[in-house]
């Protein structure tokens, strides 16, 4: 949830010098930037500082992420041709910079707490590939989705299989769970989701199936949509703030863990709000095992340092009763 990211005076500092992606290719500086947050702040997971736009680059697309926009796609995808273009990762050879920097960062993490490899989902790398920049409305991403759905489809089939491939390299270059972000997808209706989106997340997350790591499974404004992600699979589901912990879980079911619900901005509030909506998330999940305190979305640059530390004690002290790693 951009725990490294630019409310972090150390971040921000690494920033003045190299943009995003050239940290992301520097093994050293990645593996340094990821670690920064459990050094600073105490947090229980370190997740590896990239982004879901970096493995895209490997597939042959151009793309630069804009401050305080996102990623902007040079030549947005149109057609059947422009799809097929597209190259099918091999994270080995596109990507090695990322997966020497899980090994170095594994390394200064030294076991203490567990690394967390990442992709985007294939509907949120689509929808940035489509309409080539972050929108609110995803009008280009359904023209094509219902207009012509063969291209969508392969288009598809071809970010599920390089995702596959990328998280499965993750796993082997030592992560010790994956997440799948798919940000964007609350955009959907239940029944596009289960038609256009489903089996694509769905084989992602079978191909990971056997490695035995922990997979989450993230969006927001998804609230309309957790039954048809819970099909779609995931051993952890990652939820925003817009519907309460306690009803997600019970829609999703208590085989699944879940993850999530603070919304982000309540660090632009005072102490005492971040306080008391944390303590209404963990008096509703009620000390149930697999719960995991987080954030529903990313961090806010304008956070205060001192309100996110003071965060994880407050969550680390109201739980120290719970089991090792509850929160
Ligand atoms: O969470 C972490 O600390 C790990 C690193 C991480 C980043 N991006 C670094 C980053 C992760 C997991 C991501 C995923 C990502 N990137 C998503 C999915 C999760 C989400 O936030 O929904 C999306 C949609 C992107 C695309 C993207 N990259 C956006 C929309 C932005 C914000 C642009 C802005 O300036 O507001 C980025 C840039 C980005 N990626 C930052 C960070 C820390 C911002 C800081 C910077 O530019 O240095």
């Amino acid at each position: 949830m951009r725990q490294a990211g630019r409310f972090l005076p150390e971040y921000r500092k690494i920033r003045e010098k190299h943009d995003i992606i050239s940290i992301c290719k520097n093994p050293e500086l990645c593996a340094k930037v990821t670690t920064l947050p459990v050094e600073i702040l105490g947090v229980d997971a370190a997740i590896m500082f990239a982004d879901i736009m970096l493995p895209i680059e490997g597939m042959g697309v151009r793309f630069k992420i804009e401050d305080g926009i996102g990623p902007i796609i040079k030549q947005p995808i149109s057609d059947t041709r422009s799809a097929s273009s597209l190259e099918t990762l091999d994270p080995e050879s596109d990507v090695p910079f990322i997966l020497e920097a899980i090994g170095l960062a594994k390394k200064m993490l030294d076991a203490k707490v567990p690394l967390i490899g990442f992709c985007g989902a294939p509907f949120t790398l689509a929808s940035y590939l489509i309409e080539g920049r972050p929108t609110r409305d995803f009008i280009k991403v359904k023209t094509l989705m219902y207009r012509d759905p063969k291209t969508w489809h392969a288009l598809m089939e071809k970010l599920s299989d390089s995702m596959a491939a990328y998280l499965l390299a993750q796993v082997k270059a030592g992560v010790e769970l994956v997440q799948l972000f798919d940000s964007w997808v609350g955009c959907l209706s239940p029944q596009d989701y289960h038609n256009y989106v489903l089996p694509y997340s769905q084989r992602i997350f079978k191909r990971l199936e056997d490695t035995g790591v922990p997979r989450i499974h993230f969006g927001t404004g998804t609230a309309n949509l957790l039954e048809e992600m819970k099909i779609a699979g995931g051993d952890v589901f990652g939820i925003d703030w817009r519907i309460p912990i306690d009803i997600a879980w019970e829609r999703l079911g208590y085989d699944v863990a879940i993850q999530g619900n603070l919304d982000p901005a309540t660090l632009l509030g005072t102490m005492e709000l971040v306080k008391s909506a944390s303590a209404d998330i963990l008096r509703r999940v009620a000390g149930r095992e697999g719960h995991i305190f987080n954030l529903g979305h990313g961090m806010p640059p304008e956070a205060s340092t001192e309100n996110v530390a003071e965060l994880v004690n407050f969550v680390h002290d109201a739980t120290s009763n719970s089991a090792p790693n509850a929160a």
